[in-house]
């Protein structure tokens, strides 16, 4: 496993057989029309499996039912989470860290299930949460001026703030504004800078001779907010532990990040990964902003999302309907089902539904009836809470204050 590997061979994670699906924080595309095979990107990013074992336990230490993204697997993987479900029962606190690179287009329904997950890690374990939106990262990486990320960063606040944070216990920067005004954050970046060379940031990000160097120093701001050292507003200067919920594409950063706190001296950030939301085409692909048919966004209608889920929603139907009752249909390819693991909670209607569409009793047009009633609600409610969210409101998670902690 990970742990035999040395540090280098360690971090790198880049594809290298032909056969390898392609996960990176710039690239995801599965191989197979099942999507991603993700056992696999256990083992070759030495990452570990969240299993029954680690679902229980997670159980036994919250008291708690999990959450049905965890009990399904959709949170699959891990780093560590045994060392904070340790602190939990001994008492002690951690921290929550995630982020989102700002952007343009309006948040799909994929970007909001790391979100969704983490306000409720936020609400079972009363912890505060930490969000970094990279809009420098945006700079470097895309066509994107200065002044246009700053300004994406604070309307993506505000769609992240609707999932339903609090600003009691959560704090929210965009990292243009932020680094300048907070000396502590940019002491942490400067040594996690001095820990890591050119060769290894190739390694695990494959960068090259050609790009700009601001994407060479870049990982270490990624990597700073997982150091409580790096908010002396909040921890005081005391050093807390910190869990990252995140999708699987940020592991590059965090197998890093993990490398330089044992040097210097700093507690590993915890992981946990999900998995993806598949575009409507099929799973192959994530749901991805550039692709308008291929995503049910955040600001969608209803009949939009009506209208997308019947006409582009990828079935693993037959293609008539005796051809149908008689094969029954696979759930492990359609785009409807995939969607119900994610967004309907009732793990029993869950099973009837999959052993009605299997057995060839549920059609295609049932199946997807019961997808759009599931998802329409869901970015309904959201919408509501997002009409709420006014600048004032945004404002008040910027502010550098101390948070519940
Ligand atoms: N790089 C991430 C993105 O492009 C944003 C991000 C910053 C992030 N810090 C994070 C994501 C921590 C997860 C966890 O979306």
């Amino acid at each position: 496993m990970a742990e035999d590997k040395s540090p280098e061979e360690q971090m790198n994670n880049l594809a290298v057989n032909d056969d390898d699906d392609v996960v990176d924080p710039w690239n995801v595309s599965g191989k197979s029309e099942t999507g991603i095979d993700y056992d696999k990107l256990i083992k070759r990013f030495g990452s570990s499996k969240i299993d029954d074992e680690v679902i229980q336990r997670f159980e036994k230490v919250t008291g708690k039912k999990a959450h049905h993204l965890l009990r399904r697997g959709i949170f699959f993987s891990h780093r560590d989470i045994h060392s904070i479900l340790n602190l939990v029962e001994a008492g002690k606190k951690f921290y929550l860290y995630t982020g989102r690179g700002p952007s343009s287009d309006s948040m799909h329904l994929g970007h909001m299930i790391p979100f969704m997950f983490t306000k409720w890690l936020q609400d079972v374990f009363d912890v505060p949460l930490i969000i970094q939106l990279t809009d420098d990262e945006k700079v470097l990486w895309r066509d994107i001026k200065v002044e246009q990320a700053r300004q994406m960063a604070h309307t993506n606040a505000k769609d992240i703030i609707a999932v339903g944070f609090s600003p009691e216990n959560t704090f929210i920067f965009n990292d243009l504004d932020f680094i300048g005004q907070c000396p502590a954050f940019y002491q942490n970046m400067l040594r996690i800078q001095k820990c890591v060379t050119f060769n290894q940031v190739k390694g695990i990000f494959g960068f090259g001779d050609s790009d700009v160097i601001g994407k060479i120093t870049f990982p270490s701001i990624e990597a700073a907010p997982a150091f409580s050292t790096s908010f002396p507003f909040i921890f005081d200067n005391k050093v807390v532990p910190c869990l990252v919920p995140c999708a699987i594409d940020q592991d590059p950063y965090f197998r890093m990040t993990r490398d330089v706190a044992a040097r210097l001296k700093m507690p590993k950030p915890a992981l946990l990964h999900s998995s993806f939301l598949p575009a409507l085409q099929g799973a192959q692909h994530k749901m991805s902003a550039s692709d308008p048919n291929a995503s049910i966004f955040l600001n969608d209608t209803a009949k939009q999302i009506k209208n997308k889920i019947n006409k582009y929603a990828f079935s693993g139907g037959q293609a008539t309907v005796d051809e149908h009752r008689e094969k029954g249909g696979n759930t492990e390819v359609d785009i409807s089902y995939k969607y119900l693991t994610f967004f309907l909670e009732d793990d029993q209607r869950l099973a009837e539904i999959k052993k009605s569409y299997e057995s060839g009793e549920m059609l295609t047009g049932e199946l997807k009836k019961i997808a759009v009633d599931t998802v329409t609600p869901v970015i309904t409610d959201y919408q509501a809470r997002r009409a709420l969210v006014t600048d004032d409101v945004m404002q008040d998670f910027f502010r550098i204050r101390r948070i519940k902690f």
